[in-house]
Parts: structure tokens; C-alpha cells; sequence
């Protein structure tokens, strides 16, 4: 009895979990498979961790260093040859965006992956310098309008320098990353 009464129970659980899963893939990726499926997991991955940092430089989320390396390291084990080698010569299969310009300035697009990378791991170490002007900056002689870590937001040219910004705050790396994302997007993704 209780055994055909669990059966019963369990029945519209499972599918009601088959429903959502399905969906959510359906939502995300519109039937992609293969590799372009695999990137745009990928992809999907390290915007999450992005995500998750960027609520805490806005302060939507209270700031958590090791929450920042945490979301650092899966950024970074999604760059370099990681993320290049989702992308052989001429995978267009539907539904991707990928543009066909990456294969023809294919210099560019892995510099801009290994971008990923090396700043990742540079936001990885300012985790530590907190997300905006802290002791650690000031100790390191960064000078003080460098402290919000937004110089673009000053007017100026916020820095490309990995040294220089792994003494800085946080959100500088992080918006540097964020640009690195940017302007790979711009170049090789197609507009919705
Ligand atoms: C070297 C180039 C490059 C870099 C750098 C890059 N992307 Fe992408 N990204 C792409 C391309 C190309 C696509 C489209 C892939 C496709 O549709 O096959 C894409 C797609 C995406 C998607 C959509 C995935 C989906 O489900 O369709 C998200 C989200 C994304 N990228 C987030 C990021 C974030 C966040 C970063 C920075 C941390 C980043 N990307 C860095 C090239 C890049």
C-alpha cells in the first residue's frame, strides 16, 4: 500500500522537475547542441560568477573576499585556450551567434580570451584589497584617485596594467574584466 502510494506522490514531482529543466534549457539555448552547446554553458557559467561579483560592487550583496575568489577562479578556468578551443574553425550550427570574423581575426579573439584569463586571476588577487579605496591600496602607493577603482567613471582611462591593478581595489579589476567580455562580444557575437 504505502509502497503504490509513493509511487502516486513521486510521479508529478519528477515530471514537474523534467518540466522546469527542459524549460530552462529551452529558455536559455533554444536547442543548441555539440560544442555550441558546450560554450554557451560555458559562457553562461562565467556570466553567473560575474553576476555575483557584480552584486557585490554595487552593494546589492555584502562583500565576501573569498566569494570573489571563488567567482574568479571559475571565470578563470572558463578563459584561455579553455575558451578558444569551444570555438573550431567554422562552428556556425543554429542557434549560435558566434560571427564568422572570429576564424578570420582569430588573433584577436584569443587574445582577447587569454584577457580572461590574466585579468580573472588579477581580480582573483585585489579580492583581498576589498571592493572600493582601501589600507591595502593606500600601503601600496596607489595613488588616491585611483582608490574607487573607476576611473572611468572619473573621466579617466582606467588602467590596463595587471600589476598595477592587482594592488588596486577590486572593482577595478572587475571592470576591466567586464570590458575584456565587452569587447569580445561586440566583435565576434551577432546582435539578437
Ligand atoms: C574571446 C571572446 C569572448 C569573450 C572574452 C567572452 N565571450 Fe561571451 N560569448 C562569445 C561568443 C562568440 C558568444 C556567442 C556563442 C554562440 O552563440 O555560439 C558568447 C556568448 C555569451 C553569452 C550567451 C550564452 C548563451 O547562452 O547563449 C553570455 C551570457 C556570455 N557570452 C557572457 C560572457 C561574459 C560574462 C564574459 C566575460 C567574463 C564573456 N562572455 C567573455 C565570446 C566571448
Amino acid at each position: 500500500m504505502a509502497n503504490r502510494f509513493g509511487l502516486v506522490l513521486r510521479r508529478p514531482v519528477l515530471s514537474a522537475v523534467t518540466v522546469l529543466a527542459v524549460a530552462g534549457g529551452a529558455f536559455a539555448h533554444e536547442g543548441a547542441t555539440g560544442i555550441v552547446k558546450e560554450r554557451m554553458d560555458a559562457m553562461e557559467r562565467i556570466a553567473t560568477a560575474m553576476k555575483r561579483v557584480g552584486a557585490m560592487m554595487n552593494g546589492k550583496t555584502d562583500y565576501e573576499a573569498g566569494e570573489v575568489v571563488r567567482a574568479a577562479e571559475t571565470i578563470h578556468r572558463h578563459g584561455g585556450e579553455n575558451l578558444t578551443r569551444l570555438f573550431p574553425k567554422d562552428s556556425l550550427q543554429r542557434p549560435t551567434r558566434a560571427r564568422p570574423d572570429i576564424w578570420r581575426d582569430w588573433q584577436k579573439f584569443k587574445s582577447l580570451a587569454d584577457q580572461v584569463a590574466l585579468y580573472s586571476d588579477v581580480l582573483k588577487d585585489a579580492a583581498e584589497n576589498g571592493p572600493v579605496g582601501s589600507r591595502q591600496g593606500m600601503q601600496s602607493g596607489v595613488q588616491p584617485d585611483k582608490q574607487s577603482g573607476g576611473g572611468q567613471m572619473m573621466g579617466q582611462e582606467p588602467t590596463d596594467d595587471p600589476e598595477q591593478l592587482r594592488q588596486m581595489p577590486a572593482r577595478a579589476s572587475f571592470m576591466r574584466l567586464a570590458r575584456t567580455c565587452k569587447a569580445c562580444h561586440t566583435a565576434f557575437r551577432t546582435r539578437k
